[in-house]
């Protein structure tokens, strides 16, 4: 054919085409050739990139995960009901993305963001990639404003900071999740926004957790994502990812975040299953190889930000289950391996009744002594080493019975110092409470108390403190160093607390 008469037959269909309204568009599409449990295998895709949102039938969607020469494996984020060998599949370009926004605090929303609170469409919301890239090291800062759990045993003794990654770990109802929630409680005035980041957990458990953030006022501030156990593993695999997001767009606003993942045993058990599914070799304990990594890419996110890039954070606390309180297993080494300090919570002290169960030497805090509020460094600069050292002569005195006085003495103060650090999970405090209680445990003043009556004493203390203390907490908590007159001023008014001395 001329080429004049090629410009002449094509030259009408080109006007055609530059006047449609809906501009053309190739899109590649294959077709399923195998249904598995959570999983499918799609044939003709040959350029659909890993982790790239594949649309199967309806709005059903799967997440390219393996890539091979004649096949790609997708993880389904969505029920597989209605999908059948031969259902087409289309690529659609995009990588798994979440709603993101002040509009979602409040609200509960699954692991792709849906709502699940039969509250208000999310669609309009700006979205954000689930996965995203550490911040570089010029971009971080270290850590130095604490982040306060309202919880003593753990203020005092394993503090943490704002940017801190902290694992929690324990046996099975030992009060992880308990824990985790009293530090989202506790940050009502702090400015923190929290994110619970629900996987494979009790449909009943979660829903507790909901209610409690609810009736508490707390869930104004505080973003739920649950994967439920019977959700598709992909869905528990990418929760803790989009919570990260939603987390990290607040961070990137400048604002203090704390992310709970609650908990990894689970996410990590999906992946295994996934994992399996796709017949990708098993490691230790039937783990993937990259076990280690999926974590570490998670948890990296977590961050103090420098002023330059808005010197926002996002803290982490992620639990981990174990068994038999073995933290040496598989999964908590990685995972301590990767945090900066850990939480240990011990059945045996949970079944004694002393609670918070935190087993006070396996746990550490790496990164948040620096944080501390110097009031508090100063008061507790002796308590850790005092409960060690209650702690061996309470195993110690259990084989003699004849005790000399000095060790009787130091056996009942360490007592006393352990019964202060008991708290119920709903029975948060300020910093300067704490201080005060600390302060006048660790000089010794509750150890003329009978044991029963330290509980009484310790919230006569806060009370007193409360009504005539008003400047000096204030000033601690704007972060001034105890000075002999504070802690003379704090003593002054335990005592008169205790009813030893009248200061008025
Ligand atoms: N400090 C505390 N004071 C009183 N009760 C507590 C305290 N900490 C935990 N509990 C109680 O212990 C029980 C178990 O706590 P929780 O559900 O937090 O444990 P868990 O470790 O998260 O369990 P699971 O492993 O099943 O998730 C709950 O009934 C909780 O109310
Ligand atoms: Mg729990």
């Amino acid at each position: 054919m001329s080429s004049s008469r090629a410009e002449a037959l094509f030259a009408p269909l080109e006007r055609l085409l530059e006047g449609a309204s809906h501009p053309l568009e190739v899109r590649e599409s294959g077709r399923v050739s195998y249904v598995g449990n959570g999983i499918v295998r799609v044939e003709g895709l040959p350029r659909v990139a890993s982790e790239e949102l594949v649309q199967l039938s309806g709005d059903s969607l799967g997440l390219a995960f393996t890539l091979e020469e004649s096949e790609t494996c997708l993880v389904l984020l969505d029920d597989a009901a209605s999908i059948v060998t031969g259902t087409p599949a289309m690529r659609t370009g995009r990588v798994l993305d979440v709603p993101v926004g002040h509009a979602l605090l409040g609200r509960v929303v699954d692991a792709v963001g849906r709502p699940l609170d039969g509250g208000r469409s999310l669609e309009a919301l700006g979205r954000r990639p689930v996965e995203g890239p550490a911040p570089p090291i010029i971009s971080r800062a270290p850590v130095t404003v604490p982040l306060h759990t309202g919880v003593k045993a753990v203020d005092a003794l394993v503090p943490i900071g704002r940017g801190q990654r902290e694992l929690l770990l324990g046996d099975r109802s030992t009060g992880k999740t308990a824990l985790a929630l009293s530090t989202i409680l506790n940050q009502a005035h702090s400015g923190v926004v929290c994110v619970y980041c629900a996987v494979g957990q009790r449909d009943s458990a979660v829903a507790g957790v909901i209610e409690e953030l609810r009736a508490t006022g707390a869930l104004a501030y505080t973003v739920v994502v649950v994967a439920r156990s019977e959700d598709p593993a992909g869905c528990q695999f990418v929760a803790p990812y989009a919570a990260t997001s939603i987390g990290e767009f607040f961070m990137r606003e400048g604002r203090d975040v704390l992310v709970v993942y609650d908990d990894l045993t689970c996410h990590a058990r999906a992946y295994r299953e996934l994992c399996l599914l796709l017949r990708r070799p098993p490691g230790r304990d039937a783990f993937p190889g990259d076990i280690f990594y999926i974590h570490s890419r998670l948890l990296e996110r977590a961050t103090h930000l420098s002023r330059e890039e808005g010197g926002g954070s996002l803290s982490a606390l992620p639990i981990v289950v174990t068994e038999a309180e073995d933290i040496t297993a598989y999964l908590p080494t990685n995972l301590i391996s990767i945090t900066d300090g850990q939480i240990v919570l011990s059945s045996t002290l949970f079944q004694r009744g002393l609670l918070p169960a935190v087993d006070v030497t396996r746990s550490v805090s790496r990164v948040g002594g620096d944080a501390q509020l110097p009031a508090y460094r100063a008061v507790t600069g002796d308590l850790r080493l005092v409960y060690a050292q209650y702690q061996e002569l309470e195993a110690f005195s259990r084989f003699d019975t004849r005790l000399s006085p000095q060790t009787r003495k130091a056996l009942e103060h360490g007592r006393r110092v352990r019964e202060v650090l008991r708290q119920d999970d709903r029975e948060l405090l300020d910093v300067s409470s704490q201080i005060a209680v600390l302060l006048a445990a660790t000089t010794g003043l509750f150890d003329e108390l009978p044991l029963e009556r330290v509980a009484d004493g310790e919230r006569r203390i806060r009370a007193v403190l409360r009504a005539r203390c008003e400047k000096l907490c204030h000033r601690i908590e704007a972060g001034a160093p105890l000075d002999d007159v504070m802690r003379a001023d704090l003593l002054a008014s335990a005592r008169a607390a205790l009813g030893e001395q009248d200061v008025s």
